[in-house]
């Protein structure tokens, strides 16, 4: 059984960095990274793009936007990459850790209302795997309680909500190019948002305080240097090419999958909701119920992996329980939820999402001799 390799590349990436090495600019400033977030940003159905060079400092740079600093607390999951938490703390706030849902492994809006405290200032949803977080009602909470809503849509690259793509319903969406991420160049990153005045703020930062209409040498605000090179944005905007395909390929693929086994007791995949349609499949996740499965998460997983199929026990902990959380510095309300997953859930990569209908046949049969 052959597993699709990742990261796919071709002609096209060559024939765009040929171009940029052929030309006097390999740093920021050539019109592929403008051309990259012009149209990255548009398909994130977003009026503006900042690119910067990962997804951690995309957080961090939306945050310090927002004015967001020492004496703040910001709502996180307690699942997610460590980036969407160390973010709000590196720019002086508060994480406060607050529980998912079941089975859609994104926050939930419940337990954020319920860890709403005066020092509040905003909410991360994280759009974990793929599917998006419930934006009805984390953005009608935001409101109301006058918080900003961001998305960490690192795993969410043309993932919908009610037909809006991530990204253009918070202040900003983050998006992470890591080499996993279903469009990469190794590295980098880019925020969106349909709020000029921040994106412009944003801006600033990632180019050391300049202004569009200000020279080189010409500093209004405290910046710093995150650009993305020219290589990367050659890179990511032959990679950008090929999304919407990949994407439905993951769609038909995931469902073929989750069709194949959905007669297995005591294996759920994630459930997406109806309003999170199409979505990036970044992740196909899962969770083991060991009695009715009659084997535990480790032994479903030691299985599949034996079988030929990547797949990851999900994280080690939750992130306060990390040693760097564990020392202080935030706020834990009650996880249980997450807590649970950490013992029963898994992920298969996207890229056994990403191989013909052979393939996806064979992926499958192997996952279901894996249960028995
Ligand atoms: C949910 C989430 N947020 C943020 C990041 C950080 O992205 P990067 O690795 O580009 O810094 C990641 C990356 O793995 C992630 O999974």
């Amino acid at each position: 059984m052959t597993i699709p390799q990742w990261p796919i590349s071709g002609e096209r990436e060559l024939e765009l960095l040929r171009a940029v090495l052929a030309s006097e600019r390999w740093g920021g400033y050539h019109e592929f990274v403008g051309r990259l977030e012009r149209e990255f940003a548009a398909f994130q159905q977003c009026a503006y793009g900042v690119s910067a060079f990962n997804g951690t400092v995309t957080i961090e740079m939306a945050l310090e936007a927002c004015g967001i600093g020492a004496g703040d607390e910001v709502i996180v999951p307690a699942i997610s990459f460590i980036s969407t938490a160390t973010a709000v703390s590196r720019v002086g706030a508060t994480p406060v850790f607050v529980d998912i849902e079941p089975y859609s492994f994104n926050i939930d809006p419940e337990r954020v209302k319920a860890a709403i405290g005066p020092r509040t200032r905003a909410i991360i949803a994280v759009h974990f795997g793929g599917p998006m977080a419930d934006m009805d009602r984390l953005g009608a909470l935001a409101e109301e309680r006058k918080l900003t809503l961001m998305e960490d849509a690192a795993h969410a690259h043309g993932s919908e909500w009610k037909g809006r793509r991530a990204g253009s319903i918070g202040t900003a969406g983050s998006f992470s190019f890591q080499n996993s991420k279903v469009m990469t160049a190794g590295e980098g990153g880019m925020l969106t948002s349909n709020d000029a005045a921040f994106a412009e703020r944003v801006r600033a930062i990632a180019d050391q305080g300049r202004r569009p209409d200000g020279g080189w040498f010409h500093h209004y605000s405290l910046g710093t240097n995150y650009r993305i090179t020219a290589w990367q944005a050659a890179v990511l905007l032959a990679q950008l090419e090929r999304l919407p395909e990949q994407n439905c390929r993951r769609m038909r693929n995931a469902a073929a999958v989750r069709n194949a086994l959905a007669d297995v007791p005591g294996l759920t995949f994630q459930h997406v909701p109806p309003k999170s349609g199409v979505h990036a499949n970044y992740l196909l996740l899962g969770r083991v119920d060991a009695k009715s499965l009659g084997k535990t998460r480790d032994e479903f997983h030691k299985a599949v992996v034996a079988a030929g199929v990547p797949c990851t026990p999900f994280y080690p902990h939750t992130l306060y329980r990390n040693p760097l959380y564990r020392a202080g510095g935030c706020r834990v309300e009650p996880c249980p939820i997450a807590e649970a997953c950490i013992q029963d859930a898994f992920w298969f990569p996207h890229r056994v999402l990403l191989g013909d209908d052979a393939v996806t046949r064979k992926i499958s049969d192997a996952i279901l001799r894996a249960t028995e």
